[in-house]
């Protein structure tokens, strides 16, 4: 199905997914609307509901929409358990290079441990240790005697994810980028990062502050003293340790957003699951996706509207006191929406 807007409409695929993920892409798509989002939205199924339809959890019409638009806003999909599925999450980084994942941490409920933290990470997500070349040694008869595991950065990877950064930092209006490795220690395999990170910190000497830091070290500054990150970036294992801690900072993965970005497609979603448990009940809170709404639409310039959508967020939250369960509060899907709406019309 595709529903289309009238002059500048930017076709974008959307996949409502399983469990709350059709309850929270609704609300989504009315919210954007309201506030004159200029998506025409391509529909596709995956996650369960396209297994019932054809058995692949990704199917080919939903790769060949997001090959078309190369942008998506996806809801969470239930990974079956069993049944040897690959994670559907995996083969989209694959298939379009997603190389950099993007999680911005906000505060946006005061009276939690930490005020006003705003920060974002910058996640290399195709290279370093997560390539998958493991293997066993076997010694004395144990097949299984020695665990090996290769990490692969390249100098072009450790280029192009800079470069995001510090242009993600530019067109953000953000003010330092800090780059995080473990050089000290794995000193070609961040070494290299490392390099080629302040190579690039370079040319934009004057625009962007950079400072680096080992990434123990930024982890306990980030528990710390949080306020001095802006932007960090950094390698693919240390990236999905320090997102979740960040996330962690502002009060968990519940609003979280994140965005996959390639050279091939840009994928925006929630960083929640399906939460089969609240499904089909009208209580699930749409804000996560949201945000991650509002993140499409910065990368596709229209960042006007995503402040307006960010400041009806915190305007609902903050003034009229509406949220839902997961944030303390009785609201509905339906009533977070409204009051979205009200803000905004
Ligand atoms: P989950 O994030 O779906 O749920 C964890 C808890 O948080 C549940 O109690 C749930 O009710 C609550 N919750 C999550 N999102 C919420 C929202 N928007 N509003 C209110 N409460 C919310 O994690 P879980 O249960 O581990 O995973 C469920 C399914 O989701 C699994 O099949 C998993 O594989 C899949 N999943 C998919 C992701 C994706 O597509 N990006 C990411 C994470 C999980
Ligand atoms: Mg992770």
């Amino acid at each position: 199905m595709t529903t289309t807007h009238p002059s500048q409409a930017i076709p974008a695929t959307l996949v409502p997914g399983d469990g709350i993920g059709p309850e929270i892409t609704d609300a989504v798509v009315e919210i954007l609307e309201v506030a004159g989002a200029p998506f025409a939205w391509d529909v596709q199924h995956g996650g369960m509901a396209a297994i019932a339809a054809g058995g692949d959890p990704l199917p080919p019409a939903l790769l060949d929409s997001i090959r078309r638009t190369r942008l998506a806003l996806k809801g969470p999909l239930t990974t079956p358990v069993g049944g040897g599925f690959r994670s559907v999450n995996v083969r989209l980084r694959e298939e379009f290079k997603l190389y950099a994942n993007v999680r911005p941490a906000r505060t946006l409920i005061p009276g939690g441990r930490y005020e006003d933290i705003d920060i974002v990470l910058v996640r290399e997500n195709l290279e370093g240790l997560y390539v998958g070349f493991e293997h066993y040694i076997p010694i004395d008869g144990d097949p299984q005697a020695a665990a090996i595991s290769s990490g692969v950065n390249t100098r072009a990877g450790s280029r192009r994810i800079a470069e995001f950064a510090f242009d993600y930092a530019v067109r953000n209006g953000r003010k330092k980028v800090t780059i995080v490795h473990k050089a000290n220690v794995l000193k070609a395999l961040t070494g290299i990062f490392l390099e080629a990170a302040k190579d690039v910190a370079r040319r934009y000497e004057g625009r962007v502050a950079v400072d680096d830091r080992i990434v123990d070290a930024c982890a306990m500054q980030l528990v710390l003293d949080p306020w001095r990150f802006d932007v960090i970036v950094t390698t693919n294992l240390f990236g999905d340790i320090l997102s979740d801690e960040i996330a962690g900072l502002v009060g968990g993965l519940g609003m979280a957003p994140g965005a996959n970005i390639g050279e091939d497609a840009a994928i925006f979603e929630a960083v929640h699951g399906s939460a089969p448990d609240i499904a089909g009940r009208g209580v699930a809170n749409p804000l996560a996706l949201l945000l991650a709404a509002a993140m499409m639409l910065d990368h596709v310039g229209h960042g006007t509207t995503a402040r307006r959508v960010r400041d009806a967020i915190d305007g609902v939250l903050r003034e009229d006191g509406v949220r839902t369960g997961d944030l303390h509060g009785r609201a509905s899907t339906r009533d977070i929406t409204a009051a979205l709406v009200r803000r905004l019309r």
